[in-house]
């Protein structure tokens, strides 16, 4: 796997511009983008920036996915899916089918299995085994997470399903959350993150020490590219 870091101050512009650049390739090279969105509170201001710069990508060939939500309802100050229709998707020409969202306020297995059909749905009209994003967006957490895989969770075990309920340590604690087989049939994958307080986690992630579920992130396509924010100076 290529691992490209970059570690920058400008961590908004770099990681909106390297976005851009990869959804217009993807839609030149296969007609479509397909991109899934990270939760947490790092990607919102790449999120308002691809919006103000995303003018004249034909969003009607991107399809969104989110690489988990929490078990809340959409319009939740904790939901995943709100932080998202606040900074980009509110903002963009991008059609209702298009947006793949967790429905965090039903039962979650319930919730899970629809979202495993529709996903498998769009994959098979492809002939894919299992959905294919062109770039799947991810955080990681100070424990080493990414998406809603915490360290001891069973969900690291998930070896069948693409989507499946997990708890994690993280308020609010009941989520849904990508499996590994679908985050590793990614043909690539970014990480945004500021080092605050994770520069330790980020160098055992980096150097492959799989006690950290953000470790055992392999994309099949092999392209993983990490925008490190400085830390922010200590107050
Ligand atoms: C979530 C995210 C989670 C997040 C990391 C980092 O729903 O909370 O999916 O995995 O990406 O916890 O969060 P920050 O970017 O806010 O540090």
């Amino acid at each position: 796997m290529q691992v490209h870091v970059n570690r920058t101050p400008t961590l908004v512009e770099d990681a909106s511009r390297f976005i851009l650049d990869t959804a217009r390739e993807s839609i030149r090279a296969g007609g479509l983008f397909r991109l899934g969105l990270a939760g947490g509170n790092t990607p919102r201001s790449v999120y308002a920036r691809i919006a103000e710069q995303a003018g004249d990508l034909p969003w009607e060939r991107v399809q969104i996915t989110f690489g988990d939500e929490r078990c809340v309802p959409p319009h939740d100050k904790e939901s995943n899916y709100r932080m998202a229709s606040e900074s980009l998707l509110r903002h963009i020409t991008i059609p209702e089918g298009n947006i793949f969202r967790l429905r965090g306020e039903i039962e979650p297995e319930e919730a899970a299995r629809l979202y495993e059909e529709q996903l498998a749905t769009f994959a098979a009209r492809l002939g894919e085994s299992r959905y294919v994003h062109d770039l799947l967006l991810l955080g990681i957490g100070e424990d080493g997470h990414t998406a809603s895989l915490f360290p001891g969770s069973l969900a690291l075990d998930e070896t069948i399903r693409s989507i499946v309920p997990a708890t994690g340590p993280k308020p609010p604690p009941q989520r849904l959350t990508f499996t590994f087989p679908l985050i590793n049939s990614a043909r690539r994958v970014c990480f945004l993150t500021n080092a605050t307080g994770k520069e330790e986690v980020i160098e055992r992630v980096l150097a492959g020490d799989e006690r950290y579920p953000s470790a055992r992130v392999k994309p099949v396509g092999g392209m993983a590219t990490w925008y490190i924010g400085e830390p922010l100076e200590a107050k």
